[in-house]
């Protein structure tokens, strides 16, 4: 059922329903449809954090989230790499599906993304230029499974790795398990394709941090993005360098609101968001839309 719920005054998207389209998939923060060859994304103003969805939205946050991986989808696009990326327009959605009824979707305009569909690969392609997080433990623990960083000093929060990026890639599953390369090859079932995911996340990340950092005054932190089978090829699904799915310095990302979580001993709950918290939180996604020039 469609869900418009008021956060700060603002109309702020819970559920989407699209009556006439199948759904293909209901994820914690976006909703996905079938639509003819492709799929319609619909990133929704839900906010989730260790893996639980909070019961209060974002204002706005499903369009920045959809500003920001548009931009760097295109980029990527420019680059050669395949992505699902097709378009975030809903008229041009509507005519290249031949369903109009889209345009008669006042609360979809901004937020939905034409996809060529895929056939997933259960691994979330996480690569780090510093240590931010479970990175922090797992280095003084000795518990790091992947190629060795070179960390001059102390390890520590936002400590940089001078051979960075270093892929550390976690399951898809649950509970999104840190994988070490091995392990990826036996989910992946094919050394090759391993390599080529390793290779091209690595890649990738380099490309958009060189601009990011050149273009726009910010790095990467860390990060991750996910891979798709396109017939054969590889292809770049999902969301891309997003408030959500990655981390920046400066940083504006859900690492704010992790950090809120933690210091008022929530961490793993659902929470209704104070106001000012929640439009913090708008603040900053919409930062990193204005760093980008797309705000
Ligand atoms: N082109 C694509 N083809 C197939 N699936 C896709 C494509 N792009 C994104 N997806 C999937 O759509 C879902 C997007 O929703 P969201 O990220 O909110 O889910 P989630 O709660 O993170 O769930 P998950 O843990 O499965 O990612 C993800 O499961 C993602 O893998
Ligand atoms: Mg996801």
């Amino acid at each position: 059922m469609l869900r418009i719920d008021k956060v700060a005054g603002r109309d702020t998207l819970m559920e989407s329903e699209i009556p006439f389209l199948k759904v293909f998939k209901k994820g914690k923060v976006r909703e996905v449809y079938e639509l003819g060859a492709y799929l319609l994304i619909v990133a929704t103003d839900r906010l989730s954090a260790f893996d639980v969805v909070m019961k209060s939205g974002i204002p706005h946050k499903g369009v920045y989230l959809t500003k920001q991986s548009s931009f760097w989808f295109k980029f990527l696009n420019q680059k050669g790499y395949l992505t699902h990326f097709v378009t975030d327009d809903i008229a041009e959605m509507a005519k290249l599906t031949g369903e109009k009824r889209l345009c008669d979707l006042p609360w979809l305009k901004g937020r939905a993304m034409l996809g060529k569909k895929a056939e997933l690969v259960p691994v979330e392609a996480v690569c780090r230029f510093r240590v931010f997080g479970s990175a922090v433990p797992a280095l003084k623990e000795k518990k790091w499974i992947w190629d060795a960083p070179e960390i001059d000093g102390e390890i520590k929060e936002g400590a940089l790795i001078k051979n960075g990026p270093i892929f550390t890639p976690t399951e898809k599953s649950e509970t999104d398990d840190k994988i070490s390369f091995e392990q990826m090859v036996k989910i992946v079932g094919d050394k090759a394709r391993a390599e080529e995911i390793k290779n091209k996340t690595v890649e990738i990340f380099r490309i958009v941090n060189d601009h990011a950092q050149k273009t726009f005054n910010f790095e990467i932190a860390d990060g991750k993005i996910e891979w798709g089978l396109h017939g054969n090829e590889l292809m770049l699904i999902d969301e891309t360098f997003t408030s959500d799915s990655a981390r920046f310095m400066p940083d504006k990302s859900k690492e704010f609101f992790r950090s809120w979580l933690k210091d008022h001993n929530l961490k793993g709950q659902a929470v209704a968001l104070p106001d000012e918290v929640a439009m913090a939180v708008a603040d900053l996604y919409a930062a990193q839309c204005r760093a980008m020039r797309i705000l």
